[in-house]
């Protein structure tokens, strides 16, 4: 099956030359080409190309997008999309002054959700799932990480994982699953949760791996939360069983989160809302992607990480949403592209880079998604008529999506 669009306005974020992922100075490099070409042959990007260069083309379908840009799919590195209830009672708990962690001392939070989604069965939790992923597909997202984290028992965390199996297997997108048994401490381990951790490590990780679950391992280090020495135990029993770190660090405290991920070899270090200048050294030459969540500083009103700061010294910087009910409740990556330049001041280039090929790093698909590039996963959308790119964060709140195309189909 061959489709040709052609008269594109814009195609941006073209690589003829792929990489893995794009650090410092080179986050502003994006290339374009104007009044452009795209072929696109079953499931993958095949030729694109200036319209002068085109030669008489036989396809399928032909797309006429004049007046029209076409970008590759969002990835989003970062969500807990399988919960069972919204948090808005907490919500206005916070308008009225208390903060998220006095909300999760009080066993609201995590636990609150974790309570619910231990009553939900396993259709409904899908069911649920699968809406807000077909929501965020809608909105040009084309390839998600998915965080269990609301079982914080083997059995109930098992059901989520079995969640995102099944997303897995029947949804187009491209879809990888962490285990995040370690995101809350429930009632009954506080003051010793250290036994908790022992569950984790004996109990849940290997049953996890015997069914073959999870990509990664998360563990939520933070003050209030898990420790550093907790983590370090939970990533070397993850490990073992080849499930790669990518963790919750800095977002309450400078926790050591940050250097104990990099230290395991975290593929990406998520939050990072309290960082020094010791963070940023001990990620240089490190092959893990920090990243940031506006949508969570937003929301919880935080300090903003210091995401210009990273890329001035030379690191990269991807940027998700944490889709999640407690934090985020929204999985709007447009709105994640805005916020990256009009309150962590990224370029609109730079941005369209922490959203796509950066967070496609972050979760190991970068080779295969992120960019437009031959011989990549067709994962793009054609935006509604727009004047440039940099209209797409500068009006934000606005759906700039008109068509979404994943693996090469409309969906
Ligand atoms: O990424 N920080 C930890 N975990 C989630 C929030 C979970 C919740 O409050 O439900 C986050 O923000
Ligand atoms: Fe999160």
């Amino acid at each position: 099956m061959r489709t040709l669009i052609k008269n594109i306005k814009e195609l941006v974020q073209v690589e003829r030359q792929p990489r893995l992922r794009v650090c410092g100075k080179d986050m502003a490099q994006m290339e374009t080409i104007k009044n452009a070409y795209l072929i696109i042959e079953d499931d993958k990007f095949a030729a694109f190309g200036p319209m002068s260069e085109l030669k008489e083309q036989n396809a399928d379908t032909v797309i006429d997008a004049t007046g029209h840009m076409v970008l590759p799919s969002f990835c989003d590195s970062h969500t807990h999309i399988v919960y069972a209830n919204s948090r808005e009672h907490e919500f206005v708990d916070k308008i009225r002054g208390l903060s998220y962690e006095e909300i999760a001392k009080r066993g609201g939070g995590i636990l609150n959700s974790a309570k619910a989604t231990a009553a939900a069965t396993e259709e409904e939790l899908y069911d649920m799932a699968l809406q807000r992923l077909e929501g965020v597909m809608r909105m040009g997202t084309g390839a998600i990480e998915i965080k269990s984290g609301y079982g914080l028992s083997t059995e109930s965390e098992l059901k989520l994982l079995r969640v995102i199996r099944r997303l897995k297997e029947n949804s187009p997108m491209t879809i990888k699953s962490n285990f995040l048994g370690a995101h809350g401490i429930p009632m009954e381990y506080r003051g010793h949760q250290e036994d908790y951790v022992n569950v984790v490590i004996n109990e849940m990780i290997p049953k996890v791996a015997e069914e073959g679950l999870a990509d990664f391992i998360d563990v939520f280090c933070d003050q209030g939360f898990f420790t550093v020495e907790d983590t370090a135990r939970i990533l070397e029993a993850g490990i073992k069983y080849g499930m790669r770190p990518k963790i919750h660090a800095n977002e309450m405290a400078v926790s050591g989160g940050v250097q104990v991920g990099v230290k395991y070899g975290a593929i990406s270090v998520d939050h990072l809302e309290q960082m020094g200048d010791a963070e940023i050294e001990c990620l240089k030459g490190s092959d893990t992607m920090p990243t940031v969540l506006p949508g969570c500083a937003f929301f919880l009103n935080l300090p903003l990480s210091p995401a210009r700061k990273m890329i001035d010294s030379g690191l990269p910087v991807s940027m998700a949403s944490d889709y999640n009910p407690g934090t985020s409740p929204s999985g709007n990556m447009q709105l994640i592209l805005s916020m990256a330049c009009i309150r962590y001041r990224l370029t609109p280039e730079e941005a369209l880079n922490a959203t796509t090929l950066n967070t496609a790093y972050a979760m190991g698909v970068s080779d295969k998604v992120g960019t437009i590039a031959v011989g990549k996963k067709a994962n793009f959308y054609i935006t509604v008529p727009i004047p440039t790119y940099e209209y797409l964060p500068y009006a934000y709140g606005e759906n700039k999506v008109a068509r979404t195309f994943l693996n090469g189909r409309e969906v």
